[in-house]
């Protein structure tokens, strides 16, 4: 590990769309060595393994539980004088059902990993991109940020969280040379619908979903233009905009009946 080369780090980085991202930075970029984290230790170290043999970069792996209090710190400190000059904010996972029947812990949990670990990673590592006077933050949200979303309340929350708070921030640090980027996609095929166990839904059931890597190649491509908000697909572009021409109050029974169970 050297302390002084450009490092991007990746949270949820075994699997679907935050994997992708870190083959994508890895593949467009070989000055970035990367810190790769999530839980997954051999799923991680074997992607470790193939990004440093394919693009002769260093690779660091993290195995970090961010849904637990106090993991963003541990993290920050694991990385010790680390240069982090991409912070990639991508794991996540979702909960689907009625609010009241979801399980207490996985939805503290949820809450924790999708908001509160995402904005202490952003403020314990952004303030070292700023003295620098350049850095890039990709916050992975989600087309769910622009709508309130029955069946899957607390997970659509969390993403108005990310991408509220984003968009402030761009404003927050306009000419200091550290730009932030929503990643907001609508329905990938990733592991996220067995996760949150809505396979069922309308919304993915018998559904063609856009790919991990092509959402990754938007996302990476907006955050390298210093994009603030970046919709991966015109027809989730017409989504994520609809709430805003119709009346506040229909908007929630419009989301619960496209993502209703199929059956
Ligand atoms: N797929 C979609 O339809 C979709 C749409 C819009 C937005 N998103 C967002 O995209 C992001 C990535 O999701 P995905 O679709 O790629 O899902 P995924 O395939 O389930 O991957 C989720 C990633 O997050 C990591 N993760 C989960 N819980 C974690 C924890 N407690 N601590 C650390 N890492 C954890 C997982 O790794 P470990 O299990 O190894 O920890 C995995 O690497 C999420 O923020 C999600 O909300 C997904």
């Amino acid at each position: 590990m050297s302390a002084d080369r450009p490092t991007a780090l990746v949270t949820g980085a075994s699997g679907g769309i935050g994997e992708a991202l870190a083959r994508r930075l890895a593949a467009d970029d070989h000055d970035h060595d990367l810190v790769l984290a999530a839980r997954s230790a051999d799923r991680l170290a074997s992607l470790a393994d193939e990004l440093r043999r394919s693009h002769q970069i260093d690779v660091t792996v993290i195995v970090s539980d961010l849904a637990r209090p106090g993991a963003a710190a541990d993290l920050v400190a694991a990385l010790g004088d680390r240069r982090i000059d991409v912070l990639v904010n991508n794991a996540g996972v979702g909960l689907y059902g009625p609010f009241l029947d979801s399980d207490p812990a996985a939805l503290s949990g949820m809450l924790q990993l999708n908001m509160v670990s995402l904005a202490e990673l952003t403020r314990a590592l952004v303030p070292a991109m700023a003295a620098r006077g350049s850095g890039r933050v990709l916050q992975v949200a989600s087309t769910a940020a622009f709508m309130p979303g029955p069946l899957m309340a607390g997970y659509y929350a969390t993403k108005a969280f990310v991408l509220s708070l984003s968009e402030a921030l761009a404003d927050e640090w306009k000419g200091s040379g550290v730009t932030v980027t929503a990643l907001c996609p609508g329905p990938i095929a990733t592991g996220f619908q067995a996760g949150a166990d809505m396979g069922d839904s309308k919304l993915v059931k018998g559904k063609r979903l856009m790919t991990a890597e092509e959402c990754a190649a938007v996302g990476v491509r907006a955050m390298n233009r210093g994009r603030v908000v970046a919709i991966p697909g015109l027809g989730n572009r017409v989504q994520a905009l609809s709430p805003r021409f119709l009346p506040r109050r229909l908007v929630p029974g419009i989301v619960r009946r496209a993502q209703a169970p199929s059956h």
